[in-house]
C-alpha cells in the first residue's frame, strides 16, 4: 500500500509518499550525500565515503556542531549539484533543513523520517530549530525538502513511548483540523502497537490534516499555531519531570489539562464539550500502556515547578497568558487570559482535576 501527495509552499511544490520498504529501495546515486542518524548506521547500506553520521542528541542540533558539518559536506566535495538524503528523526530533520539552507545558499534534499513524531507530523511543514549554546529551539528558518519517504519499517524498532508519543501529535493535528477530520481519524483507532497498513493509513491521515495548516499558513503566523495544542501545559510537565515524561507523552497529557482548563475558564460546551470528551477518552486509552510509569513520574513532580514552567512559556505575552484550548464549536482556539489569581487558580486547578478524573495520581 503506498498513499502520496504534493505539499505547496512558496519553494515549489514537494511530493510526500507513505508506505512500507521505502528506504529499502533507496539507490546510491551521484552526487548524492548522506546524513544520517547513527543509530541507523549498522541497518541500512550507504556508501561510507558520503556519510555523516550524526547522533540524534539535543547537543548535536547545536549551532556550533552545524560548523563541524558544513566543514565535513566541505571536505567530502559537496558542491551545488549535491542533493542531501537525510535519515532520522526530529534532530537529524532540524540539522538537515537548516544545513541545506545555508550550504552554498541552498542544496536539494529528501527526508526519509525515521521517528513516528517525524513521520506523523515533522517531516511536513519546513521548519527547522537549532539550539544556541543553552537555548533550545532559539534560531532557524523554513527550507523544506524535495521529496519525503515515510516509511513505516522505521516504526519496528520505535518503543511504546515513542509509537505513542507520535500518535498524540497526530490526533492533535486531526483534532485542530475540525470535527469531521478527527472522526474519521478515531475510526482508524490508532494505538500501540501501530503496524502494517493500518499505520500506512493513520500517518496517512496525520499528515493529510497538517497539509491544510502548512499550506495555509506556511510561515507559523496564525491556523498553525492551534498545533501548539497541548504543548504550553505539556511542556511544563515535561521539564518538571526532569523529561522523564517524554515529549510526546507530556503533549498527551497536556492536551487533558487543556480540556480541563477549557471547561472551567471558557465554559466549553455543545459540540466542543462531546468532542473534547471523546479526545480525553481516546487518550486515556492511547497512554493506558504507559499508565505505571505516567503515575510513577506525576507523583514526583511539584505543582509549583509546574506552574513556574508554565509560567515561562515563550508564547504567553506580557500581561496575558496564551494557550491553544478546545473550543465549544468542536475545534481549537487560541485563548488568552490576563495573568492574574485567578487565572492562575484555575490553571492550577486544571492539572489536578486531569490528573484526578484520569487516575494518573493518587
Ligand atoms: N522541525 C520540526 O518541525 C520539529 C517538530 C517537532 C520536533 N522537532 C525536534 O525534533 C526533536 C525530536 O525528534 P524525534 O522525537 O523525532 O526524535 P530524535 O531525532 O530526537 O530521536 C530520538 C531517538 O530515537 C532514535 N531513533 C530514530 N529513529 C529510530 C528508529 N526507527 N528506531 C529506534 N530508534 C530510533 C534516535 O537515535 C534517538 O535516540 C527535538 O529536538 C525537537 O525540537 C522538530
Amino acid at each position: 500500500m503506498l498513499e502520496s501527495f504534493e505539499v505547496d509552499t512558496s519553494f515549489g511544490s514537494y511530493k510526500v509518499k507513505v508506505g512500507q520498504g521505502l528506504h529499502s529501495k533507496l539507490q546510491p546515486k551521484k552526487h548524492a550525500m548522506y546524513l544520517v542518524d547513527d543509530y541507523h548506521l549498522r541497518g541500512l547500506k550507504l556508501p561510507m565515503e558520503s556519510l555523516i553520521a550524526i547522533p540524534a542528541l539535543e547537543s548535536s542540533k547545536n549551532l556550533d556542531y552545524m560548523s563541524s558539518i558544513i566543514e565535513k559536506m566541505r571536505e567530502l566535495g559537496a558542491n551545488r549539484d549535491t542533493h542531501v538524503y537525510a535519515i532520522g528523526g526530529g534532530i537529524i530533520q532540524d540539522i538537515t533543513t537548516f544545513v541545506t539552507s545555508i550550504y552554498m545558499r541552498g542544496l536539494s534534499w529528501s527526508y526519509f523520517p525515521s521517528t513516528l513524531l517525524s513521520m506523523a507530523d515533522s517531516c511536513i511543514g519546513g521548519k527547522s530549530s537549532i539550539n544556541v549554546r543553552g537555548y533550545k529551539n532559539l534560531i532557524g528558518n523554513i527550507y523544506p525538502p524535495n521529496e519525503v519517504f515515510v516509511d513505516m519499517d522505521f516504526c519496528k524498532t520505535l518503543g511504546p513511548d515513542e509509537i505513542i508519543g507520535g500518535l498524540a501529535e497526530a490526533v492533535k493535528i486531526c483534532y485542530a483540523r475540525g470535527p469531521e477530520v478527527f472522526e474519521q481519524y478515531l475510526q482508524l483507532d490508532p494505538l500501540y502497537p501501530l503496524i502494517g497498513e493500518n499505520g500506512v493509513k493513520v500517518i496517512f491521515s496525520a499528515l493529510l490534516a497538517k497539509k491544510w495548516f502548512i499550506e495555509i499558513d506556511e510561515f507559523d503566523r496564525s491556523e498553525r499555531l492551534l498545533l501548539n495544542y497541548g504543548h504550553t501545559f505539556g511542556h511544563a510537565l515535561e521539564a518538571s519531570s526532569n523529561f522523564e515524561i517524554a515529549h510526546g507523552v507530556a503533549v498527551a497529557l497536556g492536551m487533558i489539562v487543556a480540556i480541563e482548563y477549557a471547561s472551567l475558564a471558557a465554559g466549553l460546551n455543545g459540540v466542543g464539550k462531546d468532542n473534547s470528551q471523546r479526545l480525553g477518552f481516546y487518550l486515556q486509552r492511547l497512554l493506558s500502556p504507559l499508565k505505571v510509569e505516567i503515575k510513577a513520574a506525576l507523583q514526583k513532580i511539584d505543582m509549583n515547578t509546574v506552574f513556574a514552567k508554565f509560567e515561562g512559556d515563550k508564547k504567553h505575552r506580557h500581561t496575558e497568558y496564551r494557550m491553544v484550548i478546545p473550543s465549544s464549536e468542536g475545534g481549537l482556539v487560541l485563548f488568552s487570559s490576563p495573568k492574574n489569581n485567578q487565572t492562575r487558580s484555575l490553571i492550577q486547578k486544571a492539572y489536578q482535576q486531569a490528573f484526578s478524573v484520569n487516575d494518573f495520581l493518587g
